[in-house]
């Protein structure tokens, strides 16, 4: 099936749709993005989502083509339109095209580029992966220094992650100063006991929206949380390991370069936190 995609205003087939290759986007890496889940034909935390995206536009002085009840709208549209039960949606917004190449950000009567399109997932619910847990390696952090920004410079992660595959792994932790930072597309925790362990938020990690929402479920239901940065060799020797993002929910990891963690089996806190998440998310999504 064709799907139907959203670029500046209009609904297309994938195959109609086009961007300038003038746009900041393609040149510069000048936009910023976002990744909603969808399940049972819902999106999930879309109001986290929402206000990160105003952040990360906030911060790049850009300005969102699109107003807040219209962007809603576009999300919902899609989702109907390729009949998405479960699934993604991601969103760029680009600095849009200045009609020359230009280290200098054109005034703001250029405007911004707006594209949104939808990734089909049937097993996004209960992929394998949540069952076997996934493997992780170590991966110098070489990324800018404003993480907490959703910009697509995505190299480096995908650097990452072809080094893991490369190692017969799944995902990469990132380092910087000897202490883990994050995953290369999801927050990094560990456990021990009762206590779940990830890193404060500040400009080295993305801000994450499912990160946020789990902490309070997490601390409802009566897990101690620790935010203070860990390393490699902690992460080996927890109880146990998990990431979370939009995509992966919570994903239990079992491997941590090399090492098992825990029993080498994903384990009862990051099972729970997943059903927790779902669950309650699903209530909640809109
Ligand atoms: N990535 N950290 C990084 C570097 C990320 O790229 C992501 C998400 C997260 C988790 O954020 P959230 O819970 O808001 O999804 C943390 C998305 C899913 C992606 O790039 O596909």
């Amino acid at each position: 099936m064709t799907r139907t995609v959203y670029v500046n205003g209009d609904y297309l087939p994938e195959t109609e749709a086009k961007v300038s290759i003038f746009d900041r986007g393609f040149l510069m890496a000048d936009a910023v993005y976002e990744v909603t889940s969808v399940l049972g034909g819902k999106l999930l935390d879309y109001a986290g989502h929402e206000k990160r995206l105003a952040r990360s536009l906030n911060e790049l002085d850009m300005v969102n083509p699109v107003t807040p009840e219209d962007l809603l709208e576009v999300h919902r549209q899609l989702v109907e339109r390729n009949g998405i039960e479960n699934g993604l949606i991601y969103l760029q917004i680009t600095r849009g095209n200045a009609g020359d190449r230009s280290f200098v950000f054109p005034d703001t009567s250029v405007p911004g580029t707006i594209v949104l399109f939808t990734q089909s997932v049937p097993d996004l619910e209960l992929p394998k992966s949540a069952q076997t847990g996934i493997k992780v390696i170590a991966f110098d952090d070489l990324r800018w220094g404003r993480r907490d920004i959703k910009t697509v410079q995505l190299l480096w992660p995908s650097m990452a992650k072809m080094a893991a595959k490369k190692a017969g792994c799944d995902d990469a932790f990132f380092v910087k100063d000897g202490m883990v930072t994050e995953g290369s597309s999801s927050n990094a925790y560990i456990v021990k006991g009762n206590k779940i362990i990830t890193r404060p938020l500040s400009n080295d990690i993305l801000h994450g929206i499912t990160r946020a929402t789990l902490l309070v479920y997490a601390a409802e239901a009566q897990f101690e949380i620790e935010e203070r940065a860990f390393t490699i060799e902690e992460a080996q020797s927890a109880d146990e390991a998990f990431v979370t993002g939009a995509s992966t929910f919570v994903m239990p990891v079992i491997e941590v370069d090399g090492k098992p963690v825990g029993t080498g089996a994903p384990g009862p806190v990051a099972r729970r936190l997943r059903e927790l998440y779902i669950a309650e998310g699903k209530k909640a999504a809109i």
